[in-house]
């Protein structure tokens, strides 16, 4: 399981400005939530959720931001990548009306969830945010799947103006939600988790990782908890107490960076 597999890209579906879903054949079991460590070669090997799970056929959903994002970008169909994984948790899904709140391509990652939930027939209302209409993906295919989408964008471009927690205050405030799911800029999701004061909360969390089972000590957050075998996704409770939710991030060298 932790030796990279060999597996060739069959599909790269561009989806918005500088985000693209890869597509390949992994035949490991994987849940909503849960991430591989993608291997490309000569380059670096970086954390990835999964972003669609159909049988075999798994995919990725990211946006290029440096070196081996950028890399991985410009492969084509055919050519070969590292798959190790499946790592951490994933979600849990219970209730009856369940609030998603992705924002940037914190979305990618929770659509298979979405899907599962309303395959589970529980009602799923997601709110998609992003900084403009061009950054904007995956709404054409959770209304298909027949969740109730909810649009924002910071300015306004697309839906609703403002930020996803601000969609999301108002939804908690006039409907009957049982639990939030949420993966976006951790700012976003302190103030998510600071609003469900008594609904279940589980927030997706994303820290540098180098190992990604649990050896390395990289991606440790509060006291003692590593992301990448504790988590990525952790419920309210937890993330109360944890002094870093929301606040700072650890650079490859451990240095602290505020978010
Ligand atoms: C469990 C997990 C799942 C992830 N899933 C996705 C996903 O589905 N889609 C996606 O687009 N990205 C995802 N990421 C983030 C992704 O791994 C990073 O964007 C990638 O490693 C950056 O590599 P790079 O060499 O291109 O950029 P780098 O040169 O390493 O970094 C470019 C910039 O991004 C910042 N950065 C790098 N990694 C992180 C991070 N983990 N958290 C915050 N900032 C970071 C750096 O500080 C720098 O400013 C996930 C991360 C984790 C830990
Ligand atoms: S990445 Fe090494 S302990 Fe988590």
């Amino acid at each position: 399981m932790n030796v990279p597999k060999i597996t060739k890209i069959i599909e790269n579906k561009r989806e918005a400005r500088n985000i693209i879903t890869i597509t390949f054949r992994y035949p490991e079991e994987i849940v909503p939530g849960q991430f591989f460590m993608i291997w490309i070669p000569d380059v670096d090997e970086i954390p990835m959720s999964v972003s669609y799970i159909n049988g075999d056929i798994k995919a990725i959903t990211f946006r290029k931001v440096g070196d081996a994002t950028s890399a991985l970008y410009k492969l084509k169909p055919g050519d070969k990548i590292g798959i190790r994984g499946p790592y951490g948790n994933g979600f849990k899904m219970h209730g009856k009306h369940i609030l998603f709140v992705g924002s940037g391509t914190g979305v990618a990652m929770l659509a298979p969830a979405v899907e599962e939930a309303v395959k589970n027939r529980i009602s799923s209302t997601v709110v998609i945010g992003a900084k403009n209409k061009s950054e904007l993906f995956f709404e054409k295919r959770l209304k298909k799947c027949g969740a109730r989408v909810v649009i924002s964008t910071d300015d306004g471009s697309a839906g609703c103006k403002g930020f996803a927690s601000d969609v999301a205050k108002r939804i908690l405030k006039k409907e009957k939600i049982n639990t939030v799911l949420t993966c976006g800029p951790e700012v976003m999701m302190k103030i998510l988790l600071d609003c469900c004061k008594n609904i279940p909360f589980q927030a997706s969390l994303e820290r540098y990782m180098k190992c990604s089972i649990g050896i390395c000590g990289q991606c440790c957050i509060g006291k003692g908890l590593r992301v990448c075998i504790d988590g990525p996704v952790f419920d309210g409770k937890t993330l109360k107490k944890v002094e870093d939710f929301g606040v700072f991030r650890r650079d490859s060298a451990g240095r602290k960076i505020q978010f």
